[in-house]
């Protein structure tokens, strides 16, 4: 957080940590820089004392990280104690220029402590795609050891000394002596990969860190006073893995080897050793341990086929490259690409390959592996996009009639799913930000109030499943368990399909973990399991009833609790691979923990037919992978990463003078109304905000607000969403998210960089000079302009239309309170154009019949981008506030409306028809268990 790494630092930087420690690191340079240059003119000025203050500070973290290691910064103590300046200055800046370059990872020489390898520092080359020197892959173990600090040094050199040559990948060792001191090290170091833990550890660490105790004390994770000595390590691992599940976890005991083996308690540990047994076991085993998290089985082999010599006779001519490289006229195409994109081409699903529709090979191991890195029981590879991702879900688990419950808000694919499954939404709106021109999300009480009146209606078997876009496109995070908590105390096994498009990296962070569909369904499932679990239920059926009366108003206010006995957690989660991590584009996943999901099984496979190309695109399989691999090695490190970047972003634009005069970055406060933020959790920037109100926020809090994801509003610099994107891509390079009426959505993700903050900021800041100058120059005129353009895009906003309700003729019961209706149907009778007519918009015509009638019934999905949402869905009643919000639009890009004719509606007359054709529809599915 901005106000926490501001202000003192300490060791409570938890999930920004990489950035405070460099910084420190540059810090210590420049004193030490300092301090040589008074050396050499003769004045040391208190050079020292500057460079052993900034020294304390990072000694403190030093400890967890495993260069430049104890060794090292001995040496450097050396240095200043004897009053080395200049050598100080020399080994500072080439320890701190190993750290930012990573070559410490695979360059020897950065370990050497002589004066002749400090005093010339070897040449580090910036990372390259043209391969260059390879080097064996780098990572740290921490080794948590009862053994005392003196002798780690002694245990340090006997683990590097079991290293062999034919070693794959090469580890430090980073030793620590307590639970707390081997959490820090988990939290802060994001390059260790495995940890060994040796029974008998103390639980105190030696360092002070309040914040680490009070998170551990908030989440009853760790009780000191009434651990025994032998729960000690099942309790560390236990904690470690719910920071980072991807760990490999290995135990070393004195005791019962056999029998902790055998134990579920000790089942997150790889292996268990006995502590007199060989070392080599275990070095041999951490090693295992990585490589098959850094095995990717699809690229491995398509890597392998690339490489043979193989004649091919099927279609696919760029395959192997050569009607390209031989061409007199698309060489370039060759030479921009590289032959080995040719080369591992193929529509082949053999010799190595696989099939992505039916996988049995490689490409089944991949999916195996990528549901094991997000907590999934099964994942499947999609690569059309989460577009066809979510419509594979709707394909697979609903049927016509069936009733889903979802954000009318949600993207595109969701209301078209529908339409293909035959399923009936029941829309449900998001709070609007009318002030922004955009929506946030769906309050749960409205989702509740949906449920309740289907379960009043004795329609709450038809309901199947509930959408949620998680998050948002703007950043709000749902509460994810409570959601499921709440609506299974209503329908204990309702699906849930949380579209997690933008959300995939959130796995990989222990912060945002929690608040992703997988994550929760996962706390979902140790609830269940817990003591606690029954008791909550049983308490509330003493106060409520088993059997709630659907009107009762307290149901709306309460947290209503599950019977841990009945529910079923189905979840199915997509996600955008591509959006948030290595994947080409189009790389998507769908992802299922579903306890039922054998009844869908076969469904779909059919899904995966109908929706899936036939010739699936090898390099995005392959990618898909990679982007696995990466995320299980170094998601952690990049999606913190990914928060620095954007702490960096709104700390800068909010703390600049000038450009904090025209643009802002919004707060919690801004995005999410208070009532939904019961922590009182402002903004990450609000003073006095701590990592420890941040974490009350993601626990507690019914919307929270996605750190990576910034609304910066424009507005206030007179430009609307559209015209600002512009001008930052054609003037300046920089492209953007998407856009509102007074604001654009800025994101950063694993790919961003400090110099990529650096550049933005210059630009706004350019922007804001160029405002200046105008403003200058415009005089009182100028100003009162640029005035009334702001006031025009900050307050004459449009009212954000709700949805309005399906026409009578396109539901099953016109006089039900919910408002679900036969969208397929009314999409179908689109197709007939004698039976539709058009209206220009603008047309006087639309006025009357809004006020006479008779009514206008949309034929199509009318969206306009921005805001991106369905104004209009087949067979909805349009009525005056859409109208109005159209009309007001000045974008450009509507899908679904025709520019020349104008709105397509249905004729009245042609509803009848497809009233007669309902009634003929099949009886809704009955696969619901309740
Ligand atoms: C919430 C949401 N879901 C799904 C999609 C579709 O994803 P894709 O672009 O991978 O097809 C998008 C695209 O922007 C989206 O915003």
């Amino acid at each position: 957080m901005p106000s926490v790494t501001a202000g003192t630092p300490q060791l409570d930087h938890f999930f920004s940590s990489s950035a405070a420690r460099l910084d420190r690191w540059r810090e210590l340079n420049a004193r030490a820089q300092t301090w040589a240059a008074q050396a050499k003119s003769g004045k040391p000025a208190g050079g020292r004392a500057a460079v052993e203050a900034a020294l304390v500070e990072l000694n403190a973290l030093e400890d967890f990280f495993a260069y430049p290691g104890p060794r090292l910064m001995k040496a450097l103590a050396e240095r200043i104690s004897s009053d080395d300046a200049l050598g100080v200055g020399r080994m500072v800046r080439r320890i701190s220029g190993a750290l930012l370059s990573g070559s410490y990872r695979y360059d020897g020489g950065e370990w050497e402590m002589s004066d002749e390898a400090v005093d010339s520092p070897p040449e580090r080359q910036s990372p390259t795609f043209s391969g260059g020197d390879s080097h064996r892959p780098y990572f740290e173990t921490l080794f948590v050891t009862p053994a005392p600090a003196a002798s780690r040094a002694k245990t340090a050199g006997e683990l590097r000394r079991l290293r062999r040559t034919e070693d794959a990948m090469v580890y430090e060792p980073v030793l620590v002596g307590s639970v707390e001191d081997a959490l820090l090290a988990t939290i802060l170091n994001g390059k260790i990969e495995a940890v060994v833990i040796f029974d008998g550890i103390p639980v105190p660490s030696q360092h002070d860190v309040p914040l680490l105790r009070d998170l551990l004390a908030s989440r009853q994770q760790l009780d000191t006073t009434s651990l025994a000595p032998r729960d000690v390590g099942v309790t560390l691992a236990r904690l470690i893995k719910r920071v980072r599940p991807e760990l490999d976890l290995y135990l070393l005991t004195d005791r019962n080897v056999e029998k902790i083996a055998g134990d579920p308690a000790a089942a997150m540990f790889r292996r268990v050793f006995y502590e007199v047994e060989e070392l080599m076991e275990v070095h041999l085993n951490i090693l295992e341990g990585v490589a098959d998290r850094f095995s990717t089985p699809f690229f491995d082999n398509l890597k392998k086929y690339a490489a043979r010599p193989i004649a091919t006779f099927h279609a696919l001519p760029i395959a192997r490259g050569k009607s390209i490289m031989k061409s007199n006229w698309i060489r370039d195409m060759g030479e921009f690409y590289g032959q080995n994109l040719f080369l591992a081409e193929s529509s082949a699903t053999t010799g190595g390959l696989d099939s992505m529709l039916e996988p049995t090979g490689n490409i089944k191991v991949a999916q195996e592996k990528f549901a094991r890195a997000v907590g999934a029981d099964h994942v499947f590879f999609v690569t059309n996009g989460t577009s066809t991702s979510n419509k594979m879900v709707y394909q697979a688990v609903t049927a016509p009639g069936d009733i889903v419950i979802a954000d009318r808000n949600c993207h595109k694919s969701h209301h078209y799913g529908m339409v293909l499954s035959g399923a009936q939404p029941l829309y449900v709106e998001a709070f609007p930000m009318t002030e922004y021109s955009m929506y946030g999300a769906v309050p749960l009480r409205t989702i509740k109030q949906a449920m309740l009146n289907l379960k009043a209606e004795g329609r709450l078997d038809r309901l199947k499943m509930i959408t949620l876009t998680n998050c948002t496109f703007d950043g709000h995070v749902y509460n994810t368990r409570r959601v499921m908590e709440e609506c299974l105390a209503i329908k204990p096994d309702v699906i849930f399909l949380w579209d997690e498009a933008w959300f995939g990296f959130a796995r990989f962070s222990p912060y945002l973990r929690p608040r992703t569909g997988l994550g929760a369904a996962a706390a979902l499932e140790e609830w269940r399991d817990s003591p606690e679990a029954l008791k909550a239920y049983e308490a509330q059926v003493a106060e409520i009833g088993e059997e709630f009366d659907p009107k009762d108003a307290r149901l709306l206010k309460r947290h209503l609790i599950p019977d841990p006995r009945k529910i079923r957690i189905r979840v199915y989660e997509t996600d955008s691979v591509h959006k948030s991590m290595s994947a080409l584009r189009q790389g998507s996943i769908v992802a299922v923990r579903d306890e039922d999901y054998n009844h869908h099984a076969s469904a779909f496979r059919e899904a995966v037919f109908i929706h899936a190309s036939t010739s699936p695109n090898q390099q995005i399989i392959a990618s898909l992978d990679l982007a696995r691999r990466q995320m299980e090695l170094e998601g952690y490190e990049l999606v913190m990463r990914a928060f620095e970047i954007a702490f960096g972003v709104r700390k800068a634009i909010a703390e600049h003078p000038l450009i904090s005069k025209y643009f802002r970055v919004l707060g919690a406060d801004a995005m999410v109304p208070a009532e939904y933020r019961a922590s009182g959790f402002k903004d990450f920037l609000t003073p006095g905000t701590t990592w420890m109100t941040a974490l009350k926020s993601v626990q507690e809090d019914e919307f929270f607000l996605d750190p990576t994801r910034m609304t910066l509003v424009c507005g206030t610099a007179g430009y609307d969403g559209t015209a600002f994107k512009g001008l930052l891509a054609a003037k300046y390079n920089i492209q953007m998210n998407k856009t509102s009426r007074n604001s654009v959505l800025l994101q950063s993700n694993i790919n961003n960089t400090r110099s990529d903050v650096a550049l933005l900021i210059k630009v706004l800041l350019e922007i804001s000079q160029d405002i200046e100058a105008q403003l200058a120059e415009g005089g009182e005129n100028g100003r009162a302009a640029f005035a009334a353009k702001v006031k025009s895009l900050m307050t004459d906003v449009p009212d954000l239309p709700n949805f309005s309700r399906f026409h009578d003729g396109y539901r099953d019961d016109p006089g039900s309170v919910t408002l679900e209706g036969n969208m397929r149907d009314a999409f179908f009778a689109a197709y007939e154009e004698d039976d539709c007519e058009y209206l220009p918009l603008m047309s006087p015509k639309i006025d009357e019949r809004l006020k006479s009638g008779p009514q206008l019934v949309s034929a199509n999905f009318v969206i306009p981008y921005p805001p991106g949402f369905p104004i209009m869905v087949p067979g909805q009643v349009i009525e005056a506030d859409t109208i109005g919000f159209m009309r007001k639009l000045d974008v450009k890009e509507i899908h679904g409306y025709n520019n020349t004719r104008g709105l397509k509606l249905i004729k009245l007359s042609a509803i009848g028809k497809a009233r007669a054709g309902a009634k003929a529809r099949p009886a809704p599915s009955k696969r619901s268990k309740s």
